[in-house]
């Protein structure tokens, strides 16, 4: 953990923002992308040294609300009466007695607390108005969040109705989750189709409830506990956590099997040893426990910070480590360059099974851990996450532990290696690295990209060291190895013409899948979709500046000098001329481009009275327009609502061309459209 004196103020600053960078990447991995690549412990890691910085430093401290999974405009949003907080979090048992200290600090009278498991799921806020669900709303940034009702409703065990002496208005919290078996049932089933498996049961839910089929959410078949309520309307006599969970069982609400009730810190402590001894048994996945204040009343004086309430803590169990010599230390070349510093560790036994590798994950980790080659560390492995070096044995270095040296070339090509200002990986340069080529071309063929069935890592192999393929954009030209590839061992005309098949129909696929599939560093699936809502052609997306890029939604600074970047690459300029010679479509949302908002950037500010802004976004993207989130000299038109803030006065100083919302609409056609 840091102090600051072994950190001048530069030096913490620094470190602050690398901290930042992490935990925002990891955010978006897991929150918005579903793929965790940390566990949850190495996360809480990061953020318990980002508090440490920030308890020296207060200064730097700035609001910041829990993480958020908002993302795709897919599903409308709203507000959450009452707003969904995370829980403080701690691994310690001497910030566990803490809080009971704190807590007893404040109330007169003795306490009773709750523990229950922490449930590894997905948040879900269920709004029941006179007893009927009227939505189900996702946590998202906390405040608000997105609307899956439909989704939600395929869940059996969550009643649609409540009786009578349910109160008019309830928030009614919980959590969404996968059971283990069906989790490793649905695994099972993507196999056998040759899909791609999941990461993991609290990924999947949270993925599963973002799906539009509905009936493919139902085929999930997700589950459902409450562990709390946000607004109710007269809830006098909901007046401890247990009766509220007495009521929601009275009504058909799922609850927990495991719920003790303690009075003191030690009372719970040995509650926490029972329920280690006997949380395998649960259907569902835990990280640990909560405590919880019983008294409802009690709960509301002891309130909440902006994060968190004060009457509730979740002790989280550790996952379980080993300690073995660092061997040596490899590098591994992933899809976009990035080199990924891997343990060669003397094997060990963790958690059944025998563990010889493990990801250093980068060059700032190693240095913020101080790990070195001959070092006994700690191995870790936590679920599905592979298994990663979470710390050092300091008091049993050797002499000859050695520094680790960051590589200055690529392992595997020999080019330069280059550290991008601003990212904490470094990349190799090289445009024909092989491992880097494979994977591109695997990830090419991949099905949220090019959809390519039949294009898998050992196939590739097979093909790029015949020489057939070089870049992504070779893949449309297999069809001229046909005759030849037929005969190779382990093909044959029906399974060589099934992929050409599979090549051909990816010719359509939608632009978001394509920029998905050309591997831009920091663009994932989520953003390409962005990407391609607000631009009409692939040709249109590679002449937009970094200062444009950053008007689109969910694209900052980093990424928007990648995008710049990656398409100011003659070699990256020749593939995609490759593939429009190839007949790749690349405008395929057939936008009026002559529309005059085609290519203007609107702002919008204020609200408005016949759209939603969401609405209102999608109407301007649909035309080639894109919305920018403020005003700036590219700023073509400002839309302004009713109740306008600073963007007006704004836009007026620069000069920039105003509409109301009549006009707007006028403009758009809709007003033209409702009156015919
Ligand atoms: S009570 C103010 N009880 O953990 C938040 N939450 O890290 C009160 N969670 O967002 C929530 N098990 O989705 C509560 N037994 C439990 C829980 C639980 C899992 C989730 C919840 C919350 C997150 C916070």
């Amino acid at each position: 953990m840091v102090n600051k004196a072994s950190l001048d103020r530069e030096k913490a600053r620094k470190y602050l923002r690398a901290l930042c960078i992490q935990i925002e990447r990891h955010d978006y991995l897991y929150y918005r992308a579903n793929r965790p690549e940390i566990s949850d412990f190495e996360y809480d890691c990061l953020r318990a040294e980002k508090q440490a910085l920030l308890k020296l430093y207060p200064e730097w401290s700035q609001d910041e609300g829990p993480g958020s999974d908002l993302g795709n405009l897919h599903f409308p949003t709203t507000k959450h009466l009452f707003p969904m907080l995370s829980l403080s979090n701690t691994y310690s048992q001497e910030e566990l007695l803490e809080f009971f200290h704190r807590i007893e600090g404040k109330v007169q009278a003795p306490c009773t607390y709750l523990l229950e498991p922490k449930i590894d799921g997905v948040a879900i806020n269920l709004v029941y108005k006179q007893g009927h669900l009227e939505k189900a709303i996702t946590r998202g940034n906390g405040y608000v969040g997105e609307v899956v009702t439909e989704n939600v409703r395929t869940i059996k065990e969550i009643p649609l109705t409540l009786p009578e002496n349910a109160p008019e208005e309830i928030e009614l919290r919980g959590e969404i989750y996968l059971t283990e078996r069906q989790f490793t049932h649905l695994n099972e089933e993507q196999e056998r189709l040759g899909l791609e498996t999941y990461a993991n049961a609290r990924n999947l839910a949270a993925g599963s409830l973002k799906l539009l089929d509905a009936n493919e959410v139902a085929r999930r078949r997700l589950h459902f506990i409450a562990h709390g309520v946000g607004f109710v309307s007269n809830d006098t006599h909901l007046d401890t956590q247990e009766r509220l969970y007495g009521f929601f069982a009275q009504w058909g609400v799922p609850v927990f099997s495991f719920v003790m009730p303690g009075n003191s810190a030690e009372q719970i402590w040995n509650l926490i040893a029972r329920f280690r001894s006997t949380k395998e048994k649960l259907p569902y996945g835990t990280d640990g426990v909560v405590v919880k204040v019983n008294d409802r009343l009690l709960q509301e004086q002891l309130g909440v910070t902006a994060k968190s309430p004060r009457w509730a803590i979740a002790y989280k169990f550790e996952p379980e480590s080993a300690e073995t010599l660092l061997q040596e230390v490899t590098f591994q070349v992933g899809r976009t360059g990035v080199i990924t510093p891997v343990a060669e560790l003397m094997p060990v036994d963790l958690a059944g099974s025998k563990v010889a590798r493990a990801t250093l994950h980068n060059f700032d980790e190693i240095q913020r851990k101080d790990i070195r080659k001959k070092d006994i560390v700690i191995v870790q492995k936590a679920g599905e996450i592979i298994p990663a070096i979470v710390g050092v044995k300091k008091d049993k270095r050797s002499a000859s532990a050695e520094k680790i040296e960051v590589p200055l070339q690529c392992p595997a090509c020999g080019a330069p290696l280059l550290k991008i200002a601003g990212e904490v990986v470094i990349r190799c340069t090289s445009l024909n690295c092989p491992p880097q080529l494979r994977l591109k071309i695997v990830h090419f063929a991949s099905k949220d990209a090019m959809n390519v069935d039949g294009l898998g890592p050992k196939i590739v192999d097979i093909l790029v060291s015949k020489g057939w393929l070089k870049d992504v954009a070779d893949v449309f030209t297999l069809i001229d190895y046909r005759d030849v590839w037929i005969r190779l061992p382990g093909f044959s005309a029906t399974s060589v013409d099934n992929v050409l098949l599979a090549i051909e129909k990816a010719k359509n696929r939608p632009l978001g899948c394509l920029l998905y599939g050309l591997s831009i560093p920091h663009v994932g699936v989520e953003l390409a979709k962005k990407l391609a809502e607000y631009s009409t052609a692939l040709e249109q997306l590679m002449r937009l500046s970094v200062e444009q890029l950053q008007e689109i939604p969910l694209v900052g600074e980093i990424i928007a000098r990648s995008i710049v970047d990656f398409f100011a690459n003659v070699r990256n300029q020749s593939i995609i001329e490759k593939l429009l010679q190839l007949g790749i479509k690349t405008n395929f949302l057939e936008k009026p481009t002559k529309h005059p908002l085609n290519g203007k950037i609107l702002a919008l500010t204020g609200s408005l009275t016949r759209l939603t802004r969401v609405e209102a976004e999608r109407v301007i993207a649909s035309l080639g327009g894109s919305v920018g989130r403020m005003i700036t000299k590219q700023t073509s038109i400002l839309v302004c609502g009713t109740n306008p803030g600073n963007k007006f006065a704004k836009a007026k100083a620069l000069g920039i061309q105003i509409w109301n919302e009549e006009e707007f609409l006028h403009h758009v056609g809709i007003l033209h459209a409702d009156r015919s």
